[in-house]
Protein backbone atom coordinates (compact mmCIF):
# COMPACT_ATOMS: atom_id res chain seq x y z
CA UNK A 1 0.00 0.00 0.00
CA UNK A 2 0.99 3.74 -1.03
CA UNK A 3 2.29 6.01 2.10
CA UNK A 4 -0.89 8.19 2.39
CA UNK A 5 0.07 11.18 2.77
CA UNK A 6 -1.78 14.69 3.54
CA UNK A 7 -1.89 15.75 -0.21
CA UNK A 8 -3.93 12.58 -0.65
CA UNK A 9 -5.98 13.66 1.96
CA UNK A 10 -6.67 17.31 0.63
CA UNK A 11 -7.16 15.55 -2.13
CA UNK A 12 -10.15 13.25 -1.35
CA UNK A 13 -11.67 15.17 1.28
CA UNK A 14 -14.06 18.23 0.32
CA UNK A 15 -16.05 20.94 1.53
CA UNK A 16 -18.75 20.43 -1.29
CA UNK A 17 -18.15 16.54 -2.83
CA UNK A 18 -15.80 17.95 -5.07
CA UNK A 19 -12.02 16.36 -4.91
CA UNK A 20 -9.29 19.68 -4.68
CA UNK A 21 -5.92 19.78 -5.78
CA UNK A 22 -3.32 20.91 -3.66
CA UNK A 23 -1.94 24.18 -5.04
CA UNK A 24 1.71 24.26 -6.06
CA UNK A 25 1.05 20.12 -7.43
CA UNK A 26 2.49 19.93 -10.37
CA UNK A 27 5.09 17.29 -12.54
CA UNK A 28 5.48 15.42 -15.71
CA UNK A 29 4.78 11.74 -16.76
CA UNK A 30 5.67 10.37 -20.17
CA UNK A 31 4.74 6.61 -21.41
CA UNK A 32 5.18 5.40 -24.91
CA UNK A 33 2.57 3.19 -25.98
CA UNK A 34 2.77 0.73 -29.25
CA UNK A 35 0.31 0.69 -32.37
CA UNK A 36 -1.38 -3.25 -32.81
CA UNK A 37 -2.03 -4.98 -35.67
CA UNK A 38 -5.82 -6.79 -35.84
CA UNK A 39 -5.57 -10.53 -36.75
CA UNK A 40 -9.95 -10.88 -36.19
CA UNK A 41 -10.95 -7.19 -37.18
CA UNK A 42 -12.95 -4.58 -35.50
CA UNK A 43 -15.34 -3.10 -38.16
CA UNK A 44 -18.73 -1.97 -37.17
CA UNK A 45 -19.44 -0.85 -33.46
CA UNK A 46 -22.94 0.07 -31.57
CA UNK A 47 -23.56 2.29 -28.20
CA UNK A 48 -20.66 4.43 -26.36
CA UNK A 49 -17.36 3.03 -29.17
CA UNK A 50 -18.71 -1.06 -28.41
CA UNK A 51 -17.88 -3.35 -30.68
CA UNK A 52 -20.27 -5.25 -33.12
CA UNK A 53 -17.71 -8.33 -32.66
CA UNK A 54 -14.47 -9.27 -30.76
CA UNK A 55 -11.15 -8.97 -31.87
CA UNK A 56 -7.60 -9.93 -31.76
CA UNK A 57 -4.28 -8.39 -31.92
CA UNK A 58 -0.95 -8.36 -31.37
CA UNK A 59 1.01 -5.87 -29.70
CA UNK A 60 3.84 -4.08 -31.68
CA UNK A 61 7.14 -3.19 -30.64
CA UNK A 62 8.58 -0.51 -33.23
CA UNK A 63 5.23 1.56 -33.98
CA UNK A 64 4.98 3.51 -30.91
CA UNK A 65 3.96 6.70 -29.87
CA UNK A 66 5.75 8.85 -26.51
CA UNK A 67 3.47 11.19 -25.23
CA UNK A 68 4.83 13.50 -22.15
CA UNK A 69 2.19 15.73 -20.16
CA UNK A 70 2.83 18.51 -18.02
CA UNK A 71 0.81 19.24 -15.41
CA UNK A 72 0.47 22.01 -12.79
CA UNK A 73 -2.57 23.00 -10.67
CA UNK A 74 -4.35 25.91 -11.86
CA UNK A 75 -8.07 27.70 -11.29
CA UNK A 76 -8.77 26.68 -14.36
CA UNK A 77 -8.78 23.69 -17.16
CA UNK A 78 -6.30 24.66 -19.78
CA UNK A 79 -4.69 22.41 -22.55
CA UNK A 80 -2.24 23.07 -25.12
CA UNK A 81 -1.09 19.94 -27.51
CA UNK A 82 2.25 19.58 -29.26
CA UNK A 83 2.79 16.82 -32.27
CA UNK A 84 6.00 16.84 -33.27
CA UNK A 85 7.27 19.64 -31.84
CA UNK A 86 4.13 21.90 -33.27
CA UNK A 87 1.20 22.85 -31.20
CA UNK A 88 -2.11 21.17 -33.34
CA UNK A 89 -5.20 23.05 -31.77
CA UNK A 90 -7.30 20.78 -33.77
CA UNK A 91 -5.98 17.82 -32.49
CA UNK A 92 -5.97 19.57 -28.92
CA UNK A 93 -10.00 20.42 -29.34
CA UNK A 94 -10.48 16.63 -30.05
CA UNK A 95 -8.63 15.62 -26.69
CA UNK A 96 -10.45 18.02 -25.06
CA UNK A 97 -13.81 16.84 -25.74
CA UNK A 98 -12.76 13.76 -24.72
CA UNK A 99 -11.56 14.80 -21.26
CA UNK A 100 -14.36 16.90 -20.52
CA UNK A 101 -16.71 13.95 -21.72
CA UNK A 102 -15.00 12.39 -19.01
CA UNK A 103 -14.66 14.57 -15.84
CA UNK A 104 -16.20 11.69 -13.75
CA UNK A 105 -12.76 9.58 -14.90
CA UNK A 106 -10.77 12.34 -14.06
CA UNK A 107 -12.27 14.90 -11.13
CA UNK A 108 -9.48 17.13 -10.96
CA UNK A 109 -9.65 18.13 -14.42
CA UNK A 110 -10.90 21.56 -14.31
CA UNK A 111 -8.26 22.51 -12.02
CA UNK A 112 -5.38 21.88 -14.04
CA UNK A 113 -3.46 23.23 -16.62
CA UNK A 114 -2.14 20.35 -19.08
CA UNK A 115 0.80 20.81 -21.75
CA UNK A 116 0.62 17.30 -23.81
CA UNK A 117 3.96 16.77 -26.30
CA UNK A 118 3.59 13.55 -28.58
CA UNK A 119 5.82 12.02 -31.05
CA UNK A 120 5.48 8.78 -33.26
CA UNK A 121 8.90 5.97 -33.65
CA UNK A 122 6.67 5.71 -37.26
CA UNK A 123 6.91 8.20 -40.00
CA UNK A 124 3.70 10.37 -40.06
CA UNK A 125 3.16 9.66 -43.50
CA UNK A 126 3.31 5.72 -43.40
CA UNK A 127 -0.01 4.29 -43.31
CA UNK A 128 0.05 2.88 -40.00
CA UNK A 129 -2.43 3.69 -37.84
CA UNK A 130 -1.36 5.80 -35.09
CA UNK A 131 -4.61 6.11 -32.44
CA UNK A 132 -4.35 3.73 -30.76
CA UNK A 133 -1.05 3.96 -29.56
CA UNK A 134 -1.66 7.73 -29.13
CA UNK A 135 -5.01 7.31 -27.42
CA UNK A 136 -3.59 4.80 -25.02
CA UNK A 137 0.06 6.62 -24.16
CA UNK A 138 -2.26 9.63 -23.38
CA UNK A 139 -4.43 8.15 -21.36
CA UNK A 140 -1.96 6.11 -19.47
CA UNK A 141 0.00 9.49 -18.85
CA UNK A 142 -4.10 10.84 -17.34
CA UNK A 143 -4.31 7.66 -15.15
CA UNK A 144 -0.76 8.54 -13.68
CA UNK A 145 -1.63 12.13 -12.65
CA UNK A 146 -4.85 10.75 -11.22
CA UNK A 147 -2.92 7.34 -9.32
CA UNK A 148 -0.51 10.25 -8.21
CA UNK A 149 -3.31 12.74 -6.86
CA UNK A 150 -4.94 9.14 -4.93
CA UNK A 151 -1.72 7.94 -4.19
CA UNK A 152 -1.97 4.65 -5.41
CA UNK A 153 0.84 1.99 -6.43
CA UNK A 154 -0.23 1.32 -10.12
CA UNK A 155 -2.37 2.06 -12.81
CA UNK A 156 -5.57 -0.14 -13.28
CA UNK A 157 -5.01 -1.24 -16.87
CA UNK A 158 -8.41 -2.47 -17.23
CA UNK A 159 -9.49 1.20 -16.58
CA UNK A 160 -6.95 2.20 -18.92
CA UNK A 161 -7.84 0.18 -21.50
CA UNK A 162 -11.29 1.20 -21.11
CA UNK A 163 -10.71 5.10 -21.62
CA UNK A 164 -8.42 4.40 -24.30
CA UNK A 165 -11.40 2.21 -26.06
CA UNK A 166 -13.96 5.60 -25.73
CA UNK A 167 -11.22 7.28 -27.47
CA UNK A 168 -10.77 4.96 -30.07
CA UNK A 169 -11.69 1.25 -30.44
CA UNK A 170 -8.47 -0.37 -31.34
CA UNK A 171 -6.60 1.62 -28.80
CA UNK A 172 -7.77 -0.38 -25.85
CA UNK A 173 -5.93 -3.50 -27.16
CA UNK A 174 -2.54 -1.75 -27.13
CA UNK A 175 -2.49 -1.32 -23.31
CA UNK A 176 -1.53 -4.89 -22.96
CA UNK A 177 1.88 -7.09 -24.01
CA UNK A 178 1.82 -9.43 -26.86
CA UNK A 179 -1.91 -10.18 -27.56
CA UNK A 180 -5.11 -8.83 -26.30
CA UNK A 181 -8.66 -9.38 -26.82
CA UNK A 182 -11.36 -6.99 -27.04
CA UNK A 183 -14.97 -7.88 -27.21
CA UNK A 184 -17.62 -9.82 -25.16
CA UNK A 185 -16.43 -13.83 -26.50
CA UNK A 186 -18.48 -16.92 -24.60
CA UNK A 187 -15.16 -18.63 -25.55
CA UNK A 188 -13.35 -16.77 -22.67
CA UNK A 189 -15.37 -15.55 -19.77
CA UNK A 190 -12.91 -12.68 -18.75
CA UNK A 191 -13.93 -11.15 -22.12
CA UNK A 192 -15.54 -7.45 -22.03
CA UNK A 193 -17.02 -4.94 -24.96
CA UNK A 194 -15.98 -2.33 -22.40
CA UNK A 195 -12.16 -2.97 -22.40
CA UNK A 196 -9.79 -5.51 -23.63
CA UNK A 197 -7.79 -8.38 -21.46
CA UNK A 198 -4.60 -9.72 -22.17
CA UNK A 199 -4.10 -12.89 -24.11
CA UNK A 200 -0.07 -13.20 -23.40
CA UNK A 201 -1.15 -16.61 -20.87
CA UNK A 202 -3.11 -18.23 -23.68
CA UNK A 203 -0.45 -18.42 -26.46
CA UNK A 204 1.80 -20.61 -27.75
CA UNK A 205 5.73 -19.38 -27.35
CA UNK A 206 5.87 -19.36 -31.43
CA UNK A 207 3.20 -16.50 -31.14
CA UNK A 208 5.65 -14.30 -28.66
CA UNK A 209 8.19 -14.88 -31.63
CA UNK A 210 5.91 -13.45 -34.29
CA UNK A 211 8.04 -10.34 -36.51
CA UNK A 212 5.25 -8.08 -38.73
CA UNK A 213 6.95 -6.46 -41.65
CA UNK A 214 5.30 -3.61 -43.13
CA UNK A 215 5.28 -3.04 -46.52
CA UNK A 216 4.24 0.65 -47.78
CA UNK A 217 2.41 0.30 -50.91
CA UNK A 218 1.17 3.71 -50.10
CA UNK A 219 1.72 6.50 -48.04
CA UNK A 220 -1.34 8.46 -49.10
CA UNK A 221 -3.37 9.53 -46.32
CA UNK A 222 -6.19 7.50 -45.69
CA UNK A 223 -9.22 7.18 -48.58
CA UNK A 224 -11.97 6.36 -45.74
CA UNK A 225 -11.51 7.54 -41.83
CA UNK A 226 -11.81 4.24 -39.47
CA UNK A 227 -14.76 6.54 -38.02
CA UNK A 228 -16.54 6.73 -41.45
CA UNK A 229 -15.83 3.22 -42.12
CA UNK A 230 -17.22 1.48 -38.99
CA UNK A 231 -20.41 3.47 -39.65
CA UNK A 232 -21.08 1.81 -43.21
CA UNK A 233 -21.35 -1.32 -41.40
CA UNK A 234 -24.76 -0.26 -39.98
CA UNK A 235 -26.37 -0.50 -43.86
CA UNK A 236 -24.03 -2.87 -44.78
CA UNK A 237 -25.83 -6.31 -45.99
CA UNK A 238 -23.59 -8.81 -44.80
CA UNK A 239 -23.39 -7.27 -41.65
CA UNK A 240 -24.87 -10.08 -39.70
CA UNK A 241 -22.94 -13.24 -41.58
CA UNK A 242 -19.73 -10.96 -40.94
CA UNK A 243 -20.15 -10.43 -37.25
CA UNK A 244 -21.17 -14.34 -36.84
CA UNK A 245 -18.24 -15.26 -38.57
CA UNK A 246 -16.16 -12.75 -36.77
CA UNK A 247 -17.37 -14.77 -33.23
CA UNK A 248 -16.54 -18.80 -35.11
CA UNK A 249 -13.04 -17.10 -35.89
CA UNK A 250 -12.69 -15.71 -32.66
CA UNK A 251 -13.33 -19.26 -30.60
CA UNK A 252 -10.80 -21.06 -33.84
CA UNK A 253 -8.25 -18.49 -33.43
CA UNK A 254 -7.87 -18.97 -29.57
CA UNK A 255 -7.60 -22.42 -30.07
CA UNK A 256 -4.70 -22.16 -32.70
CA UNK A 257 -2.68 -19.82 -30.40
CA UNK A 258 -3.03 -21.85 -27.64
CA UNK A 259 -2.18 -25.05 -29.52
CA UNK A 260 0.51 -23.01 -31.77
CA UNK A 261 -1.59 -24.61 -34.92
CA UNK A 262 -0.08 -22.31 -37.61
CA UNK A 263 -2.45 -23.50 -40.16
CA UNK A 264 -5.44 -22.21 -38.96
CA UNK A 265 -3.50 -19.14 -37.95
CA UNK A 266 -2.56 -18.24 -41.44
CA UNK A 267 -6.04 -19.65 -42.59
CA UNK A 268 -7.75 -17.25 -40.25
CA UNK A 269 -6.07 -14.08 -40.60
CA UNK A 270 -5.54 -13.65 -44.36
CA UNK A 271 -9.75 -14.69 -44.66
CA UNK A 272 -9.73 -11.53 -41.70
CA UNK A 273 -7.99 -8.96 -44.37
CA UNK A 274 -9.39 -9.86 -47.15
CA UNK A 275 -13.33 -10.12 -45.38
CA UNK A 276 -12.33 -6.12 -44.41
CA UNK A 277 -11.68 -5.01 -47.51
CA UNK A 278 -14.71 -7.37 -48.64
CA UNK A 279 -16.89 -5.49 -46.85
CA UNK A 280 -15.53 -2.27 -47.63
CA UNK A 281 -16.35 -2.72 -51.17
CA UNK A 282 -19.85 -3.64 -50.52
CA UNK A 283 -20.17 -0.70 -48.36
CA UNK A 284 -22.85 1.97 -49.96
CA UNK A 285 -20.53 3.79 -50.78
CA UNK A 286 -17.91 1.38 -51.81
CA UNK A 287 -14.31 1.83 -51.52
CA UNK A 288 -11.45 -0.47 -52.85
CA UNK A 289 -8.51 0.35 -50.24
CA UNK A 290 -6.37 -1.77 -51.91
CA UNK A 291 -3.86 -1.00 -54.81
CA UNK A 292 -2.82 -3.16 -57.70
CA UNK A 293 0.83 -3.68 -55.88
CA UNK A 294 -1.56 -5.21 -53.05
CA UNK A 295 -2.68 -7.97 -54.73
CA UNK A 296 0.90 -8.12 -56.29
CA UNK A 297 2.32 -8.91 -52.99
CA UNK A 298 -0.40 -10.72 -52.00
CA UNK A 299 -0.15 -13.72 -54.81
CA UNK A 300 3.84 -13.30 -54.09
CA UNK A 301 3.24 -14.08 -50.54
CA UNK A 302 0.82 -17.31 -51.37
CA UNK A 303 3.59 -18.18 -54.17
CA UNK A 304 6.43 -18.54 -51.28
CA UNK A 305 4.10 -20.10 -49.07
CA UNK A 306 3.53 -22.92 -51.41
CA UNK A 307 7.20 -23.19 -52.59
CA UNK A 308 9.38 -22.91 -49.28
CA UNK A 309 6.29 -24.33 -46.48
CA UNK A 310 7.40 -21.16 -45.05
CA UNK A 311 4.46 -20.41 -42.40
CA UNK A 312 4.41 -16.66 -43.57
CA UNK A 313 0.98 -15.25 -44.35
CA UNK A 314 -0.45 -11.72 -44.32
CA UNK A 315 -3.16 -9.21 -43.03
CA UNK A 316 -3.81 -5.50 -44.31
CA UNK A 317 -5.34 -2.91 -42.52
CA UNK A 318 -8.11 -0.54 -43.52
CA UNK A 319 -5.77 0.25 -46.53
CA UNK A 320 -3.60 -1.17 -49.16
CA UNK A 321 -0.25 -1.49 -46.98
CA UNK A 322 0.53 -5.24 -46.07
CA UNK A 323 1.44 -6.79 -42.96
CA UNK A 324 3.87 -9.82 -43.30
CA UNK A 325 3.52 -11.64 -39.91
CA UNK A 326 5.87 -15.14 -39.46
CA UNK A 327 7.96 -16.35 -36.66
CA UNK A 328 11.74 -14.80 -36.08
CA UNK A 329 13.18 -18.34 -36.71
CA UNK A 330 12.32 -17.21 -40.75
CA UNK A 331 13.42 -13.40 -40.71
CA UNK A 332 16.60 -14.12 -42.49
CA UNK A 333 14.34 -16.07 -45.52
CA UNK A 334 11.52 -13.62 -45.31
CA UNK A 335 13.78 -10.61 -45.39
CA UNK A 336 15.54 -11.74 -48.72
CA UNK A 337 12.11 -12.75 -50.23
CA UNK A 338 11.01 -9.66 -49.08
CA UNK A 339 14.18 -7.28 -50.67
CA UNK A 340 14.84 -9.70 -54.12
CA UNK A 341 10.89 -9.65 -54.56
CA UNK A 342 8.00 -7.48 -52.66
CA UNK A 343 10.16 -3.76 -52.21
CA UNK A 344 9.61 -3.45 -56.25
CA UNK A 345 5.71 -3.23 -55.03
CA UNK A 346 6.48 -0.67 -52.23
CA UNK A 347 6.47 3.46 -52.53
CA UNK A 348 9.99 4.04 -52.01
CA UNK A 349 11.18 0.70 -51.59
CA UNK A 350 9.82 1.57 -47.88
CA UNK A 351 9.14 -1.40 -45.44
CA UNK A 352 8.80 -1.52 -41.57
CA UNK A 353 10.44 -4.40 -39.29
CA UNK A 354 8.17 -4.99 -36.24
CA UNK A 355 7.52 -7.42 -34.09
CA UNK A 356 5.29 -8.51 -31.28
CA UNK A 357 6.19 -6.48 -28.09
CA UNK A 358 6.45 -6.37 -24.50
CA UNK A 359 2.92 -3.70 -24.22
CA UNK A 360 3.16 0.32 -22.92
CA UNK A 361 6.15 1.51 -21.03
CA UNK A 362 6.78 4.47 -18.60
CA UNK A 363 9.69 6.82 -19.14
CA UNK A 364 9.40 9.18 -16.60
CA UNK A 365 7.55 10.43 -13.52
CA UNK A 366 7.85 13.16 -11.61
CA UNK A 367 5.45 14.92 -9.17
CA UNK A 368 6.33 17.78 -6.82
CA UNK A 369 3.85 20.24 -4.59
C1 LIG B 1 -9.46 -1.85 -39.48
O1 LIG B 1 -9.96 1.80 -33.69
O2 LIG B 1 -9.29 3.15 -35.69
O3 LIG B 1 -7.88 -1.20 -37.83
O4 LIG B 1 -12.86 3.24 -32.80
O5 LIG B 1 -13.42 4.75 -34.71
O6 LIG B 1 -11.20 5.00 -33.53
P1 LIG B 1 -12.33 4.06 -33.96
O7 LIG B 1 -11.71 3.04 -35.01
P2 LIG B 1 -10.31 2.30 -35.02
O8 LIG B 1 -10.67 1.07 -35.99
C2 LIG B 1 -9.73 0.11 -36.31
C3 LIG B 1 -10.20 -0.71 -37.44
C4 LIG B 1 -9.18 -1.68 -38.00
C5 LIG B 1 -9.33 -3.06 -37.38
C6 LIG B 1 -8.85 -3.24 -35.97
O9 LIG B 1 -7.86 -2.60 -35.55
O10 LIG B 1 -9.43 -4.10 -35.29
Amino acid sequence: MPEFTFRHFLYLCSMNGQAKVPSGFHGIVKWQSPSNIALVKYWGKKGVQLPQNPSISFTLSQCRTETSVTFEAAENFSLRFYFEGNENQAFAAKIEKFLLDHVADFPWLNQMSLNMESNNTFPHSSGIASSASSMSALVLCLLDIDRMLKGEAEIDLKKASCLARIASGSASRSVFPMMALWGKTDTLATSSDEYAVSLENQMNPIFKTYCDSILIVSDAAKLVSSRAGHSLMENNPYAAARYAQANRNIENLLAALRDGDLETFIEITESEAMQLHALMMCSTPSFILMKPNTLNIISEIRRFRETTQIPLCFTLDAGPNVHLLYPKQYADAVETFIDENLVRYCTDSKWIKDCVGNGPQKLMVMDAG
